[in-house]
């Protein structure tokens, strides 16, 4: 055995994944029911201005829930690269900058976005309530929609985003169409809107590949099982001797889904040059506290839980500005382009900068005083990218990878 004792215990802490820590957030986290609509609404393009663009146009099943894009395309370009959500519910915090505390709170956020689906609440509400399959799946998880108060109102209603709340004079016309209903429709469509939240975010539970090439060889490390252990190659075993050791990859990329679920500032190259604009975790943090959609908030089912807490507790550091969340290395093979902004076209890429650190912006302010250059030789790339391809997991069932079928809506 070419480990020692003490690689042997940091690599037992790397595998296998977990069961999915619960969610108490959301009620309906595990509820089938609600998986199977929030199958339906991910897959549904009239979630859209254009009527286009849906969660899987970026999340692709078919590219590991990604799009092999550098920047997101919705109605328009965005300023970030698009993440897989393989085993997303493994994160304690959504997006690159941590932005969201749920999967439900996340799930809500492209809807309205003006880059992304560009759609309203008040536009969600009406397809659900007037398609009779959403309809029935609907109320099989959540109970009688409240009919009434969606009706009699204009489609497209919305409150205003960011800035718009503070430039009023401009708001778009659904924003103040949202200001002149009264408050039990907006609290019907709000209930509309967060349902469907949690229903996606029941569906992206789902979304768990585990079972690697990397988990059979720590099994077989267990059960001192010398097939098992072959599951990595030997140039693969190098890797991860690499990657808990010299490399110091494990720092970040720790625990069994590869990520200390923290903020790091990787100093990388910016896309298009010159120095990084994007202030990451800094903003992150404010969003998801002023949020009435976390964890803490009215539509939380455990607003005084654990999640809670976090969120109550965060403060706005300017040490976090320009931090990014730890990815998980878990399924890297269909992701490519990589980082952010998708600044690295491959993982060869993605070595050769933790090797050399060429590029390497704002040296010196903010970014992680514990990156340095690894000087790799190519053998030794080599390893840490046959390592990190035995992290591919098995399959995910296919009946997870399209919208489900009318017979399982209920229609
Ligand atoms: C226009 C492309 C686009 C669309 C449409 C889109 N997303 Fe995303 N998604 C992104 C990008 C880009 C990010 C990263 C956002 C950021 O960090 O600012 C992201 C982040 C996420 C994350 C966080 C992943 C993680 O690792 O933290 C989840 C979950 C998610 N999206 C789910 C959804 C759901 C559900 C929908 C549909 C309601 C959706 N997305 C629609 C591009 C898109
Ligand atoms: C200081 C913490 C830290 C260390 C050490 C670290 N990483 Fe990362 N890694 C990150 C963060 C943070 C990101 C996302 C950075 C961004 O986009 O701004 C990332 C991104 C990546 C990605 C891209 C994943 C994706 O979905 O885009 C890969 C691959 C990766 N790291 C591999 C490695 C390897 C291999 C090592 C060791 C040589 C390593 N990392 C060391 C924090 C770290």
């Amino acid at each position: 055995m070419p480990f020692s004792d003490e690689q042997v215990r940091r690599i037992m802490q790397m595998s296998p994944l977990p069961p999915l820590p619960p969610d108490p957030t959301n009620r309906h986290a595990d509820d089938p029911r609600a998986a199977r609509l929030g199958q339906a609404l991910f897959f549904d393009e009239r979630l859209s201005a254009d009527g286009a663009v849906s969660c899987a146009t970026c999340h692709d099943p078919e590219r590991g829930f990604t799009d092999g894009k550098q920047l997101a395309l919705g109605q328009q370009v965005g300023n970030r690269h698009t993440p897989t959500l393989w085993n997303v519910a493994h994160h304690r915090w959504l997006t690159w900058d941590g932005r969201a505390d749920s999967l439900w709170m996340q799930a809500l956020d492209p809807i309205e976005d003006p880059r992304e689906m560009g759609t309203t609440r008040g536009k969600l509400a009406r397809v659900i309530a007037d398609d009779p399959g959403l309809r029935a799946a609907y109320e099989a998880a959540f109970g009688p929609l409240n009919g009434a108060a969606l009706r009699a109102r204009p489609d497209d209603v919305r409150p205003a985003r960011g800035r718009e709340a503070t430039t009023g004079h401009t708001a778009p016309e659904a924003v103040r169409a949202w200001a002149a209903l009264d408050e039990d429709q907006r609290a019907a469509i709000d209930q509309v809107f967060v349902h469907a939240g949690k229903a996606m975010a029941a569906y992206q539970r789902l979304l768990v590949r585990g079972d690697a090439p990397f988990d059979r060889f720590v099994e077989g490390l267990r059960e001192n099982d010398g097939e098992k252990v072959e599951s990595l190659s030997p140039s693969a075993q190098r890797g991860l001797a690499m990657f808990i050791g010299k490399a110091n990859c494990v720092l970040c990329h720790s625990g069994p889904n590869f990520s200390d679920g923290e903020f790091h500032n990787n100093a990388l190259p910016t896309l298009h040059g010159g120095e990084a604009k994007d202030p990451g975790r800094f903003d992150g943090a404010r969003v998801v506290a002023a949020s009435p959609f976390n964890a803490a908030g009215p539509h939380s089912d455990d607003p005084e839980g654990p999640a809670a807490l976090r969120v109550r507790q965060l403060r706005q550091s300017s040490e976090a500005w320009g931090e990014f969340r730890t990815p998980s290395l878990r399924n890297l093979a269909q992701r490519a382009p990589f980082m952010h902004q998708g600044q690295f076209g491959d993982l060869e890429g993605v070595i050769e900068f933790y090797s050399e650190l060429e590029g390497a912006t704002g040296r010196g302010h903010h970014q992680e005083q514990v990156l340095v250059p690894l000087r790799l030789s190519v053998a030794e790339k080599e390893d840490l990218r046959a390592f990190l391809a035995a992290l591919e997991g098995e399959q995910a069932d296919p009946g997870l990878l399209g919208p489900p079928s009318q017979s399982a809506l209920g229609r």
